[in-house]
């Protein structure tokens, strides 16, 4: 180890407890909460074998009026619940972690979808609006039965193993509701002054104090405003409320702002991007602090401690990208750490389909049910087959590097171009994804380190090529293409002139529209459409970003960025039209129709398209048309991986080149097999 990441293996005393070391991995949502527990403990269970010293679990709701369906929490309102989470305890103490839960109450922002009891509010202002109506006040009764509920649940994961009992006061949950002078307007000793306003929160710290006594570590979630305001509660009285509840704190788990601004992703916060205001929390309490900012460097984590501003280095997205990040710093194999790019597909995989995954590590959420562990990999039966893979993008990178990990004695990576990457080579030189290059860089790093595998640029392989290679085993990553014929997925008829148009790859190969005024007509909803149209404004044409979405960029909503994408475009001049489906490209001009069937035109003097990608199959179509030639040459298989098979976000590339290195000795590589899923026995 590199002396100067020492401070970084030191145990720490929180409360009653002792951290092994300051790598904390602080509560964060997965999806699997405590309907999936086997799941759950195995995702936690792999960061502690990483070397993560404090293990959290996801945000764990104490009663059921904070039902948080559709989304799956750590429910924890009766003791099957805590029954279940134990295992996520039980999982991090076999590594000699100590395990940490974080204790909920959603309030206004509660859905209750499945519970159907009323959401709870300080006041009559704060219900989420979504489904209409409005959450019931508070009355006394109802804040000590929370509070109870809270001291139930701390007791209970308590008597299950956990070591540190959270309260829940980030995010704009209750606790913080509580404490706004927007939300809550009460009149009562919870209203009012600040002190009044922290009420909630000291008594409800107090009582899960008693409920525990001295075998826990009590910790709060808390945050301070950042760049963006939050809820009306000034810094100063953030400060203040901290110095309040410190008497009954033995760790304080710190972050800015809402959840956006905190998960901020790498297009628009650096790492560290929290800390001038996190810093500040130093002011007011001498008790050991985390904090969280996207760390993956050791030197600034080292320097962050010394500094004395944390005393514990947080991550969420940083210990998903890489539950090994600890172990390869205490080894000094500071190049093997799979860094996080900062894309925050984590969060958008964990909201949208419950289920944590990651852009870097097609491992994270599959040590259960796919008996994946990120650093180790099963040896083939046969290493003397060679393998010839063709495709150095994402899905091709990863499949080369697990299948060389597996143990073949030669694997070839071939690609047409001069360097890895496929399509994330030129992504990362889209305005602000320069850290979703992390992808390329850490697969190019990984495949150096394999004496095994040779990668070979700037050669394309035809058909016939492959079959005089002398590959057993063919896999083809052979990628995706944006589409130039006017194909578009919401519309059955094509563009008409789509000719004139150009295609992402086109403008990324420095082909560019003719000066003037450009449309982007982006069809696809994420980051390429954007990230096109951005390139073009900076380069000074009039740029208007057309979509047929009801706004731009969609899917950046789910990853926690889409407002500030869209303030961030339109702040450059970048001019929106949505709900407009283009239907013609004419000389000077495009036509279209509105989401109302009303003819819609503008005047353009360029246009791109970002509408429909399709597979680049070619070579497997000729390779496998003929079985007899395959078997003449010896190939005994040829499969088909990643975008080749079907076009969709780079993680699930990653994804899909890992799945088929992984099953490549199976019957049928490709195939979907079933995993192990956690039902209830009937
Ligand atoms: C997938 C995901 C789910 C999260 N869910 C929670 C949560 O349940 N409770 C919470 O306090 N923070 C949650 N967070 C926020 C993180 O705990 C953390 O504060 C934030 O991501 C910044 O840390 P990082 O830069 O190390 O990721 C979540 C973050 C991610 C990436
Ligand atoms: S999905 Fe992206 S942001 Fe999330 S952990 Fe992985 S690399 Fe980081």
């Amino acid at each position: 180890m590199d002396p100067r990441h020492a401070v970084l293996f030191e145990p720490v005393r929180i409360g009653p407890k002792t951290l092994p070391n300051r790598f904390y991995q602080v509560p964060h949502a997965s999806g699997f909460g405590a309907s999936r527990p086997r799941t759950h403990a195995a995702f936690r269970g792999i960061k502690a074998e990483g070397g993560w010293g404090g293990v959290c679990t996801d945000y764990a709701p104490v009663s059921p009026d904070s039902d948080e369906t559709f989304a799956v929490a750590s429910d924890c309102w009766d003791a099957e619940d805590m029954h279940r989470l134990g295992l996520v305890a039980d999982a991090v103490h076999e590594h000699g972690a100590l395990a940490g839960i974080e204790l909920h109450h959603g309030g206004a922002w509660a859905l209750n979808g499945e519970s159907r009891y009323p959401r709870l509010v300080p006041s009559q202002v704060a219900a989420e609006s979504r489904y209409s109506g409005m959450a019931k006040e508070m009355t006394l009764a109802d804040i000590r039965r929370v509070q109870g509920n809270f001291a139930a649940a701390a007791k209970g994961a308590r008597d299950v193993g956990f070591d540190i009992i959270y309260v829940y006061g980030a995010h704009g949950y209750l606790m913080m509701q509580m404490l706004s002078p927007v939300t809550n307007r009460r009149t009562d000793a919870y209203g009012g002054s600040l002190e009044n306003r922290a009420r909630f929160q000291r008594e409800t710290l107090e009582m899960v104090r008693e409920a525990v006594g001295d075998d826990c570590a009590i910790a709060i979630r808390t945050g301070v405003a950042g760049g963006l305001e939050l809820m009306g509660i000034e810094t100063e009285e953030m400060l203040e409320v901290i110095r309040l509840v410190d008497p009954l704190v033995d760790l304080f788990d710190v972050n800015v702002g809402g959840w956006p601004e905190d998960s901020g992703t790498s297009r628009y916060y650096p790492e560290g991007h929290q800390l001038p205001w996190t810093s500040r929390v130093r002011e007011v309490t001498a008790k050991p602090i985390v904090g969280v900012g996207r760390y993956t460097n050791p030197d600034v984590m080292a320097s962050l401690i010394r500094s004395g501003a944390f005393d514990l280095i947080g991550a969420a997205r940083p210990a998903i990208a890489d539950p090994f990040l600890p172990a390869k710093i205490r080894e000094g194999r500071l190049d093997e750490i799979r860094e996080c790019t900062g894309s925050n597909v984590c969060i958008l995989r964990e909201e949208t389909f419950h289920n944590v995954g990651c852009i870097q590590n097609a491992t994270a959420g599959e040590e259960y049910r796919r008996g994946w562990h990120p650093e180790l990999f099963q040896r083939v039966e046969h290493p003397e087959r060679p393998v010839l893979v063709v495709g150095g993008g994402p899905a091709g990178m990863e499949c080369a590097m697990v299948l060389g990990r597996r143990g073949y004695d030669a694997v070839h990576l071939v690609d047409a171009e001069t360097e890895l990457g496929g399509k994330l080579r030129w992504t990362r030189q889209l305005p602000t994804l320069g850290d979703w290059g992390r992808v390329i860089d850490h697969r190019v790093i990984g495949l150096s380190k394999l004496p095994n595998v040779e990668v070979i640029l700037g050669r394309r392989l035809t058909a016939a090529d492959i079959l005089d290679y002398g590959a057993e085993i063919v896999v083809l990553a052979t990628g995706s293409a944006w589409m130039g014929d006017g194909t578009q997925p919401v519309h059955l008829s094509m563009i008409k002139g789509a000719g004139r148009a150009l295609t992402p790859e086109r403008v990324m190969a420095g082909e560019r529209p003719p000066r003037g005024s450009v449309v982007v007509y982006d069809t696809d909803g994420y980051y390429v459409g954007p990230g096109i149209a951005e390139l073009l404004a900076a380069e000074g044409y009039e740029t208007h970003l057309v979509t047929t979405k009801d706004r731009v960029s969609p899917v950046s909503d789910d990853s926690l960025e889409g407002d500030m994408l869209r303030r961030h475009l339109h702040g450059l001049g970048i001019v929106f039209h949505t709900g407009v489906t283009l239907l013609e490209v004419a000389d000077g001009t495009v036509l279209g129709e509105t989401e109302f069937g009303d003819p819609w035109s503008l005047h353009a003097d360029g246009v791109v398209l970002v509408t429909q990608q399709r597979s680049e199959q070619t070579l497997y179509h000729e390779l496998t048309a003929d079985p007899s030639a395959l078997a003449a040459a010896g190939v005994r298989a040829v499969h088909l991986v990643g975008d080749a098979v079907a076009p969709r976000m780079p993680s699930e590339a990653v994804f899909d080149g890992h799945r088929l290195a992984r099953g490549i000795e199976s019957a049928d590589p490709m195939a979907p097999v079933a995993y192990l899923r956690e039902r209830p026995p009937l």
